[in-house]
């Protein structure tokens, strides 16, 4: 017997001796949906906290920047929302994407709090950007805005189809004004009035960032500007 079948095997035992109160059912929907992320190798794309890979986005915060109904849609069928994406449909059954989505959910950044954030270790410590470039891409800018901010993810009923790109907002921000707009987030507006509301929004990243950890990321999108070629620039 594989690993993989012995787990599923204990998983259906786990689900057959599970209790019916609703608040042990919604305890236990996360943990078999922990399960089903390690029997369906979500990890080898996906990390959180230390451990697992990185060919898609860092899921650690997941739950606190996307809403349930985003996460279900996705995990349907990826290429559906995002054409080209690497992410493969899985044809979930309703019932395990329902327990995977409340464990995605359940993801809102607290692993960092009890193990050391991936973005403080001493050498980046000492390069603001650097650091700030480590937290892009842990807490998961990169999974909304793309790697190194260059876009491309899209977002439905919103003027021109997507999420913001970023490698321009020096030119339009001061970092102050950078930093504020990162710590508040802000709701996109619709493109059509009447159609429903863009299921994609910018989070308050300031409920789970330090003003430390903002300056750093200032610092990084600030580097994110073009090279101004050598005729620009005399
Ligand atoms: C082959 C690699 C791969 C596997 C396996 C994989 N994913 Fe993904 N996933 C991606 C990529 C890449 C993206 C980002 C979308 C893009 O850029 O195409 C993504 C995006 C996501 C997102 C949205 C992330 C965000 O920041 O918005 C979630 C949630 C997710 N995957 C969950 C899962 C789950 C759950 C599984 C297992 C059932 C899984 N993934 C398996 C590659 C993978
Ligand atoms: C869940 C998706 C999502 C994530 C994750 C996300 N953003 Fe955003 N971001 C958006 C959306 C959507 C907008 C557009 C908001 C609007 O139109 O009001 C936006 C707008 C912005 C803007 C303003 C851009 C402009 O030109 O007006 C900045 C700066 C920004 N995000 C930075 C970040 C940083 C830094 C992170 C990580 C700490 C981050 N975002 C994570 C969705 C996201």
């Amino acid at each position: 017997m594989t690993k993989i079948q012995f787990f599923l095997l204990t998983l259906s035992f786990a689900t057959l001796f599970s209790g019916c109160a609703s608040q042990s059912e919604s305890a236990s929907s996360v943990s078999r949906g922990e399960g089903y992320f390690a029997g369906y190798g979500c990890a080898t794309c996906h990390r959180i906290g230390n451990e697992g890979g990185r060919l898609g986005p860092d899921l650690t915060t997941i739950g606190f920047r996307k809403s349930k109904e985003w996460l279900d849609l996705w995990l349907k069928n990826p290429p559906e929302w995002k054409k080209n994406t690497l992410m493969p449909n899985f044809y979930l059954k309703d019932s395990i994407r329902k327990d995977m989505v409340d464990y995605l959910v359940s993801l809102k950044g607290d692993l960092y709090e009890s193990k050391e954030r991936p973005w403080n270790k001493s050498d980046l410590m000492a390069d603001p950007r650097k650091r700030g470039e480590t937290i892009f891409n842990s807490v998961g800018c990169v999974g909304c805005h793309g790697v190194t901010g260059k876009g491309g993810y899209p977002n439905n009923n919103v003027v021109g189809g997507a999420i913001p790109t970023l490698t321009r907002v020096a030119d339009g921000f001061s970092k102050e004004e950078l930093k504020d707009r990162i710590r508040k987030g802000s709701i996109p507006a619709p493109a059509n009035p009447q159609s429903p509301s863009p299921m994609i929004t910018m989070p308050a990243w300031g409920k789970i960032l330090k003003e430390d950890e903002l300056d750093a990321l200032v610092e990084y999108l600030y580097s994110l500007r073009p090279p101004v070629s050598e005729e620009e620039a005399w």
